[in-house]
Parts: structure tokens; sequence; C-alpha cells
């Protein structure tokens, strides 16, 4: 038995070691050339109890993912020793067409987790994929390969998620967007939450708020044994980004303002959470975190039918203006050089919305971007944490979208637990406000609980904002059929998440045509 580990014995072996590795692998193994790689691993319990992921499809090809964790919960339950990891890619799902197959080196300074990236795979195609350790083979995982460059043609049907807060909900929505057959799913953040565990909770976290780099890994580990989040990985590639509970609720870049830190050790803590984050997803080599930076914004292509641009509004954000929270605008929500993206991500997005010749142009990203106004009668209260606080640079963005309307903005949004559809306006409060793009607000997978389709602000959200079209505060998700002619989104909603079983239902159906901005109901 190995004297770090009571799951994994070992047989140890010294030599070369033949193997695909992809370039980080690679530097890491280089780094270890006097280590010992078990190639043998014999495991007491499943090691792939985290399931398998596939993420950020290209034409030709994926990355695939999985870590090895046979004690998911405290620590993982592996020896600080790198293993072999063996993957194979078929395509059929009882692999008897294998078309890849190859070794990767799960090192231990990466959580034993392993991020392959495929290449030179078919266009719009489906593929099987699983991992092998030791003795022990993975779950099966399901991909798909996006259509050829210039192929618009063929159809996507996608979802997005947010919130699934573990504590406050079981993920029921999960099931039933699976039995949607997405080919892509796209999660728009607080994919965990930091705080501690909550005695009175559905199910419950373990331990105290999250600060160490192990801390951040069994949480996640913790969300990644649930079966219906598994199964909705296992399913079809994901697009991920964050939000803020991944790291500390409603951060913004290194500023410690909610807690006692100083700036470096604020700094420390968040290079803590994106290592766990970036162990956890399906990212590619690109998004590899540097201490506290991490590149997680990125362009997703879909033949020349959609292209996703994921967003991190949070890594490089100003502070938010006014002290934050919800209240009447102050001088700083006008503040030109405020912005949630930073100077660079907001040219890399402005430049590539300008320039892109997709049918579809998707904003994956975090705060909602409508100005919502939250106070009923004359009184104005908006979100600083949203785009709201951050005016100008919002103008910025919906004049993008103004300039070009052949590029049919979407703007998708997760964040606060509830669905909205919102037309988005320019010139909004000059008497000749225009519609120049759509947002979809997804609802929280299970944060906040079972809901009400009518929560207690729904009147006054609906009384002050003629241009938010729709709000509800069930748990669910969205989805979305993209086409060369329109983008059909079905708000869907499940009755209750306080125990499994809920039913899911769709409340609200809405439509963008092509070239013509704005919702028409469904
Ligand atoms: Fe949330």
């Amino acid at each position: 038995m190995h004297p770090e580990s009571p799951y994994v014995h070992a047989l140890r072996r010294r030599g070369f070691f033949k193997s695909t590795l992809s370039l980080a692998a690679a530097a890491a193994w280089a780094s270890r050339a006097d280590e010992t790689v078990l190639q043998r691993p014999v495991f007491v319990a499943d090691p792939f109890s985290l399931g398998v992921a596939s993420g950020d499809p290209t034409a030709d090809g994926f990355v695939i993912w999985t870590r090895l964790a046979p004690d998911p919960l405290q620590g993982g339950g592996m020896p600080k020793d790198p293993v072999a990891v063996g993957f194979l890619v078929s395509e059929n799902d009882a692999f008897t067409r294998v078309v890849r197959q190859g070794t990767i080196v799960a090192t231990p300074d990466w959580a034993h987790s392993v991020h392959v990236e495929l290449e030179g795979l078919e266009p719009s195609r489906a593929y099987w994929y699983r991992f092998h350790a030791g003795e022990a083979t993975s779950p099966v995982g399901r991909a798909r390969t996006s259509p050829a460059p210039g192929d618009g043609a063929s159809g996507l049907r996608f979802a997005f998620a947010s919130c699934q807060h573990y504590e406050q909900g079981f993920y029921t929505a999960y099931a039933e967007m699976v039995a949607d057959d997405p080919g892509v799913i796209v999660h728009l953040g607080d994919y965990i939450y930091e705080g501690a565990a909550k005695a009175d909770a559905v199910r419950q976290h373990r331990g105290g708020k999250l600060a160490s780099l192990d801390s951040y890994r069994d949480r996640h580990a913790l969300y990644k044994t649930d079966k219906l989040l598994q199964a909705a990985h296992a399913h079809c590639p994901w697009i991920v980004t964050w939000d803020d509970h991944e790291f500390e609720n409603n951060y913004a870049d290194d500023i410690p303002a909610r807690s006692e830190l100083s700036r470096d050790a604020f700094l420390a803590q968040r290079a803590a959470a994106y290592q766990a984050y970036y162990e956890h997803m399906p990212l590619r080599r690109s998004s590899l975190p540097h201490g506290p930076l991490m590149q997680l914004y990125r362009r997703v292509s879909h033949g020349s039918l959609a292209e996703f641009f994921v967003l991190d509004t949070r890594q490089f954000r100003t502070d938010q203006p006014c002290g934050d929270g919800v209240k009447a605008p102050c001088e700083g929500v006008m503040d030109p050089a405020a912005t949630l993206t930073g100077v660079e991500q907001e040219r890399w997005l402005l430049d590539g919305f300008r320039g892109s010749t997709a049918r579809w142009n998707v904003l994956a990203q975090q705060v909602m971007m409508a100005r919502v106004d939250r106070a009923p009668g004359d009184e104005f209260t908006c979100s600083m944490d949203q785009w709201s606080g951050y005016e100008v640079q919002r103008r910025r963005v919906l004049r993008a979208f103004a300039e070009r309307p052949d590029a049919n903005g979407i703007v998708l949004t997760g964040d606060i637990h509830s669905h909205w559809a919102n037309d988005l306006l320019v010139d909004e409060g000059t008497g000749a406000p225009k519609v120049v793009a759509a947002e979809f607000v997804g609802t929280s997978i299970s944060s906040g609980g079972n809901g009400r389709a009518e929560p207690a602000n729904h009147a006054v959200i609906m009384g002050e904002n003629a241009s938010v079209r729709f709000h509800s505060g069930q748990r669910g998700y969205v989805v979305c059929d993209l086409g060369p002619d329109r983008c059909e989104t079905a708000y869907r909603v499940v009755d209750f998440v306080d125990r499994p079983g809920g039913r899911v239902s769709t409340a609200a159906r809405f439509v963008v045509e092509n070239g013509r901005p704005g919702l028409v109901e469904g």
C-alpha cells in the first residue's frame, strides 16, 4: 500500500514514458523527469468519482477532462505521484471505431486532473470518449465537433445555466436539460458557492468559507459528485465561464472590498480559486492559470451560424460604483473609465463583434445588461454590480450592436436567480429609444430554493420597465434553437428543487428574427 494514500496501491516503475502529452503536461513532466509516474495504480475506490466532461468545441476537436479522485471530498485520495491516464476517442459508443488514443500524465500539482485537447477530427460529428487509470475505466462522455468554418446550414440547439448552489436545491433542471438534447451547454458562472456549511440546508457543504486551494478543490469535487450534473457534462461539450462565487461574492479584480485581507493575500486566494476552477473544468491550456491571472475570455465558433464571445466580467473590472448594491445612480455610474471587462477585453469584444461574419453573435456573460429600474414610481434605482453600474461602457457595447443589426447580437446572462427576457435599447430616455439586441437572462439551477413565478419584486419590475418582456423567480434554465432565420428561446422552469423529482415545464417562449433586433413572443 502506498504510504501517502489508502486509496491507491501502486506498482512503481521508472524509465521512458511513451505517451501523448499536451504541451502543459509535457512541461510538467519534463520538470519531473526524475520522478516516478505510476503506470498501473490499483485503486481501492473509483478514481472517476467526478465523472468526465468535454468543452470548447471547434470544427476539428474539443477538450476532454477528468480528475482522478478516489476520495473526492477529502483532498482526492491520490498519492503525491504523477499517474498515467489513458484516453480513447471513438466514432461510436461501443468503442469499436477508435480514432484517437494516448496517455497523459495527471500530476498532483493540478490535483490529478487531465485536459486533453483533440485535433484533426471531422467537423459536425459526434464522438465518444473515456479514460483509463490502472484497471479503472471512466464513464463514457459524448462530444461533438462544430461545423466547418463557413458552414452555416445546420442549426444549433444550446442550453444555458448558472448558479447551482448545492445547499439550496437539487439539480433536477439538468436532467430535463439532457432530455432536451442540446448540442452545447453554456454555463455562465456560480458553478460553486464559497460559503461555509449551513446546518439547515437541503443538502450540505462541508467545512468553513473557502480560502485555501485544498478547500476550493474539495468544494468543486462536492459539486461534481452530483450525478445529474455529471450526466449533463457527459452529454455534450460545455462552454464555461465564471462569475463571483467561484472565488468571493461580488468581487471586482484585486480589490478586497468585502474581506479583511491585504491585496496580496486576496490575490493569493484568487490564485487558489482560479486554479481549482481550471482543475475542474473542460478548459484548454490557453486558460491555464498563472498565479492570480487566468485567460478565460475567448471565442467559440459554430460554423458561420454562431460566434460565442465568452466574457469574464470579474477579473478585470473596476470597483462597483456608489458602494455597490441597488441604489439611485451616483456620479461614478457615468465614469467613462469604469469597466466590467477591462480595456483589453472590451477592445477584443468590440473589434471581434464588428468584424464577425457569423449570423448570430452571442455574448455569454454574467451580469444583466438591461438597465432595469428597481423602484416604484418616480424614483429610479438600479444595480451597481451589473452593466447598469458601468453605464458608459454599457452604451459603447450597445452602440456596437446598433451599428451592426445584421450581426444579430444576443446577450446571455446569469447571476440573479431569475428568468428575464429583455429588449436592449440605445438612447433610453430620449423619447426615441431603439431596440438593438435581445437579452436572455437565465434563472438559477438551484440557488434560492424553490422560488415563485411572481416573486415579491415582480410587479415593480414589470410595471417600471417596458423593455422587460418576461420575468420569473422559479428555478430552471433556457434552451435556444439557432437557425439561419430565427433564434427561438424556451424558458424552462422546475416546480420545486428542495427535493428530487420536480417537474419541468416551459414558462415562456420568444423569437428573434434574423436582421430584426429585439424579442417577438413565440
Ligand atoms: Fe448565483
